[in-house]
This record gives C-alpha cells, structure tokens and sequence, in this order.
C-alpha cells in the first residue's frame, strides 16, 4: 500500500517493545496511590528483615524500596537501560547496598541462592501487553531445576478476572468511535450501563501452574434492556493473602471495557453469551477480535 506524506509507523519497532515501560511513564505507576498503597501494605505484609528478595521488572525500584525497608536483601533486574539508570541511583541514594539492580531480562535472570519473596510487577489489566505470566513461569522453571523447591512466596500470591456485559457509550461530542476504554474501579461510570453482574472467568495462584490462555464462555442473564456493545475486563491481584485476620490485601486495577464488532439488543431476562480467547501478553486487539456476543434466549 502507498503513503503519501507519511510512513507507516511500526510502534513496536519504534524504541521500546509494548512491555518496557519508558521513564516518562514511570510516574504514572507512582503516582497510582492505590497501586503503591496496596504493593506497600502487601510487602510490610509479606517481607520480613533477613529475607531475601527478588524484584523482577524493577522500573523505578519502588517494591525493592519497600522490601529493603523492611530490613530485607533485594536484588532487582529491570530490562530498559534509562529506567534501571534511574532505579540504580534513586536505589542508591534510599537504601545504599540492601538493593543490587542488574540490567538485564528478568526472563533470563535466575538467582544464584535460594529467595525467600518474588516481588513482579508486570501487570496489565487482563493479563494483556505484558510479560507476568512468561517471567514467571520461566523463573519457576528454571528455579525448580536449579535452586531446588520450595517455590518463594510471590507477590502478587493469586490473580482473579471477571467479565461482563455492558452498553457503553463511545459518543463524545456527538462523534462516535467504539475505541477500548480504561475506567477507575472506585468511581461511577456514566457512560456504562451493566447489563448483567460480573462473573469470573479466571483466578490463579502464582505457585501453581500458571494459565496459557484466558478465554471465556460465559451466560449472563441481562438485568435491563440495553444494547450489549461492550465486555469490560476486571483484573484483581491479590498482591498478599492474609490468615489473621483471613483476607487478602487487594489491588484492582483499572477496568477495560472493549467494543464489540457485532452489539446485540438484550431485555430484560434474556440469556445472553459472551466469549472471547487469546494468550496472556497479548495486544488488548487479539482480545477485541475474539470478543463476541449472542442472545441465547428471551425472557418470555
Ligand atoms: C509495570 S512496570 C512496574 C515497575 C515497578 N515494578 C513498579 O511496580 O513500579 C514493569 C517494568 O518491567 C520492565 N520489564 C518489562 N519486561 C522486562 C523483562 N523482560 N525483564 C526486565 N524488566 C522488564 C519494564 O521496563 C517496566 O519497568
């Protein structure tokens, strides 16, 4: 195909893969209070001094900084070369030597002496874009073969996703673009009418085995009449489970709702269906074109 005036941009190919998190939005993940509230609660939680610790995708070095406050060792691998830069310094000037940063693939990384906590922060809203589940399974792997069992603790311990039917409006200023939208969980949404109640497609543990897809084929009885044009995507991590008092300390993170290609008209009671399949990392795409719905029955 011919552009005139422009080249056909390749993102992926321009600087950074979608999983590396350049500087400039490093502040975002630390400006996110209810992000760092819960990891730093879940670390008090689960580190304890004299422990050893291992932070895989460490970007600023924030969750190191936290372990190594608790009294822990830490070391910390982070992948893009300004950002790990930027962690060694900042790490430097916090905690001196309780943290050694390496530049390096933390796909690749395997520590030399058994750890004690696993802190990895990899994490997109439906499992999507990022590399959780391929770091961590690659260091399970290869932990087990050459540290030996048992598996550290992982933070985050299990990881819980929903899905449900929705009418989003995608008008703005009378324009109409069914572009996928990210939502904060805590606050009304307007522009979103639930046609049914969230129903979970998917929870882990970390120390099991881990998911090689995350697929959905789900009935959702609708609650009102609406036009179904949208599933939105709810990812909870349970960054630390506690036993006293039982609970978990929680971050969800912000929703994704995604358009589908064909909407459906539901009433009140009707059955309606939703599926959709793709692999954890991938682009929020591969999940928007598996995304369909159908009704199944009408309420009579
Ligand atoms: C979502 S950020 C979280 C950063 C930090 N853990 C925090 O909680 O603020 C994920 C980080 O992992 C890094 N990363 C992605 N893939 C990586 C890999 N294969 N090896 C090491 N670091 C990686 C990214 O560059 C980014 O800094």
């Amino acid at each position: 195909m011919e552009h005139l005036g422009a080249e056909p941009l390749d993102v992926e190919h321009r600087g950074f893969p979608a999983d590396v998190i350049p500087l400039q939005y490093q502040a975002l993940l630390l400006t996110d209070e209810r992000r760092m509230g819960a990891f730093q609660r879940a670390i008090a939680h689960a580190v304890r001094p004299g422990m050893r610790v291992l932070d895989l995708g460490a970007g600023t070095g924030v969750l190191s900084f936290f372990a190594a406050s608790q009294g822990a060792t830490v070391t910390a691998v982070e992948r893009e070369p300004r950002v790990f830069a930027t962690a060694q310094a900042a790490l430097r000037a916090a905690v001196g030597d309780a943290v050694r940063i390496l530049h390096a693939d933390a796909r690749d990384y395997l520590p030399e002496e058994p750890v004690d906590v696993v802190l990895c922060e990899m994490l997109h809203v439906g499992l999507l874009r990022e590399r959780q589940i391929e770091v961590i399974n690659s260091f399970k792997r290869r932990y087990l073969r050459h540290v030996g069992g048992p598996l550290p603790r992982f933070v985050p311990e299990a990881c819980v996703q929903a899905v449900q039917p929705v009418e989003q409006d995608f008008t703005y200023c009378g324009y109409t673009v069914p572009a996928p939208v990210f939502q904060l969980p805590e606050s009304t949404q307007p522009r979103t009418v639930e046609a049914a109640p969230p129903q979970v497609f998917q929870q882990f543990f970390y120390q099991d085995p881990l998911p090689g897809r995350c697929g959905a084929d789900l009935r959702f009885v609708a609650e009102r009449p609406a036009t179904v044009n949208a599933a939105r995507i709810v990812t909870k991590n349970l960054l630390a489970l506690t036993y006293e008092p039982p609970g978990s300390i929680d971050w969800t993170m912000n929703y994704l709702v995604v358009p589908l290609r064909e909407p459906v008209e539901v009433l009140t009671g009707d059955e309606v269906r939703l599926r959709f399949d793709y692999c954890p990392g991938d682009e929020i795409p591969v999940l928007a074109d598996s995304l369909e719905a159908d009704v199944l029955a009408h309420a009579r």
